[in-house]
């Protein structure tokens, strides 16, 4: 029923759908907005092409494309992860399982020592969610990230073994 797989191009549709619901973007630094085929087509290429740096999987639910996560190894022991759900799907824990499941693939698979997760201001939804999943937070940073020509505050949460 909730699956992580790579992506592949039978992705795409969803998420040129999901990546455009403004509710979902503006708490994501990485993919731009508005959000096109082509954007899609290319991190797709793009995760095909193992790197050994970006772990990146699709989630699927009830055999339909619901969001991503993705790992991006920032040396040879820690990571930073990113998620995003479909808003359809939002409030019944399913990025608590997924997290999860990635959390222990980092750990166990990769042989991560630490995950981190950089979270907007008043992103209630992903604090609570890490929190669940065992991560702890680790303080407030300003203007730790742009977006074009806006800068944003984050609380950095980590989950450290
Ligand atoms: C963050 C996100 C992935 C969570 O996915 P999800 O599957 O809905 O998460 P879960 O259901 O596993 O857990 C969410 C928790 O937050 C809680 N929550 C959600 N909105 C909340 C709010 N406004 N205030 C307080 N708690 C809230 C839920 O009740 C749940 O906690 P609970 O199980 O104790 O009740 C999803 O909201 C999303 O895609 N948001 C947009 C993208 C995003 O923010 N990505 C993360 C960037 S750091």
């Amino acid at each position: 029923m909730l699956k992580l797989t790579e992506y592949s191009e039978r992705h795409k549709d969803g998420m040129v759908r999901i990546l455009n619901n403004e509710n979902i973007a503006k708490w994501l630094i990485g993919p731009p907005f508005p959000y096109s085929e082509e954007d899609a087509l290319q991190y797709i290429k793009s995760c095909s092409k193992k790197n050994g740096t970006d772990h990146s999987f699709a989630v699927e639910y009830e055999d339909e494309f619901a969001g991503g996560i993705s790992l991006h190894l920032k040396n040879d022991f820690s990571a930073v992860t990113g998620y995003y759900l479909d808003e359809k799907h939002w409030n019944k824990g399913i990025m608590t399982e997924i997290l999860t499941r990635v959390a222990d693939y980092a750990f166990n698979a990769l042989n991560l020592k630490r995950i981190s997760a950089y979270v907007f201001e008043d992103n209630i939804a992903s604090e609570r969610l890490l929190i669940k999943c065992g991560f702890e937070n680790e303080g407030y940073l300003r203007k730790s990230h742009r977006k074009g020509d806006k800068y944003f505050n984050t609380k950095l949460f980590s989950k450290v073994i």
